[in-house]
């Protein structure tokens, strides 16, 4: 549904013949838009977005460039918030995705004025994007973030990997497929693919986290994996809801429950499909740190190394 271009306004129509434009492998059209390329559809999620929203200070939104653990940052925020409430969990009624959906993909795919009456006045409102911090940025007056920002990066060959697992899911391919893997590698080398170039997406945020580290947080993939206490923990204090001394036990029990095992055997995860139509199972694979090791060639392995060690260049950023 993102890819097609049925949402798009007269307005915008205009302006994507102006943009930046290339078909990525399945012959569909992408624009670039303020250095990112989208499909059409959801470049006007962009636009709406751009145009209509209004940031509070209690907001909360998750940012990530796909498959880099998106899911679990968004479990992990939900199960922070509710551990003040006696009641089950509202993991196990809906997928993350629907908890927090997705500015451009979801809230404001259709609408510059979406419903935000759904959020629940008493805690914080829950967001997420794909989109590079500038574009993000644009609705914030002076520039600066109002609201919390949360990014988390992952190694790229990982995410790469992932991507490719996904897509398979998505086309309903085989797994060994491997030209789906081929063309994979290809739009993240280049750059040009959904919410890519992914060195920008990542440096976007790098850069956010330095000037402003109040309002923004960056996260890695690999530390949550490796030490999930205390960079749950991290997330709390950033989030303004640090846990106190007795909450003894608390951690571990919100890490037990945004488990990728614990998500993905709950009934809704393993049944359900998000607004846009994808398995909610789909987002949950391995969810393992050098995953791929057992995929890629050395050759695309040295490929995409010197690609990013030229892209971060100069930057102070290290992955
Ligand atoms: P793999 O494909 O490497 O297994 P995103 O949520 O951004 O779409 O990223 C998906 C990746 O995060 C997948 O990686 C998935 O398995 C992993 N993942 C999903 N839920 C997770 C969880 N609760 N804990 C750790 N990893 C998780």
């Amino acid at each position: 549904e993102n890819m097609r271009e049925d949402n798009l306004n007269e307005e915008t129509k205009s302006l994507i013949s102006s943009l930046p434009s290339h078909k990525d492998f399945l012959g569909k059209q992408l624009y670039n838009y303020q250095g990112c390329w989208y499909y059409p559809n959801t470049l006007q999620g962009v636009l709406n977005f751009q145009k209509g929203f209004k940031p509070q200070e209690t907001d909360i939104i998750l940012a990530s460039f796909p498959k880099s653990g998106t899911t679990w940052l968004k479990a992990l925020t939900i199960a922070l918030f509710e551990r003040f409430n006696n009641t089950s969990s509202s993991l196990q009624f809906d997928n993350p995705h629907g908890l927090v959906p997705f500015l451009e993909m979801s809230l404001y795919h259709k609408t510059s004025i979406p419903d935000l009456t759904k959020f629940s006045p008493s805690s914080p409102r829950l967001f997420s994007t794909h989109m590079p911090f500038h574009t993000l940025q644009a609705p914030f007056k002076d520039e600066s973030s109002p609201c919390k920002i949360v990014y988390v990066c992952r190694n790229v060959k990982d995410v790469l990997v992932s991507q490719w697992y996904f897509r398979c899911a998505y086309l309903e391919k085989e797994v060994e497929d491997k030209s789906t893997l081929e063309s994979s590698f290809e739009s993240l080398c280049s750059g040009i693919g959904y919410f890519g170039p992914f060195w920008e997406n990542v440096l976007s945020y790098w850069r956010g986290s330095l000037e402003d580290p109040e309002h923004v947080l960056f996260m890695r993939y690999e530390e949550m994996k490796s030490d999930p206490s205390a960079q749950v923990k991290r997330l709390a204090e950033f989030l303004g809801c640090p846990f106190t001394e007795e909450e003894h036990g608390c951690v571990d029990k919100i890490l037990e429950l945004c488990s990728l095992r614990s998500l993905s055997s709950m009934e809704i995860n393993k049944t359900g499909k998000t607004s846009n139509n994808l398995h909610h199972s789909s987002f949950f694979r391995k969810g393992e740190v050098g995953d791929s090791k057992n995929h890629l060639t050395p050759e695309m392995e040295t490929k995409i190394d010197m690609i990013i060690e030229e892209k971060y260049k100069g930057s102070g950023f290290k992955y």
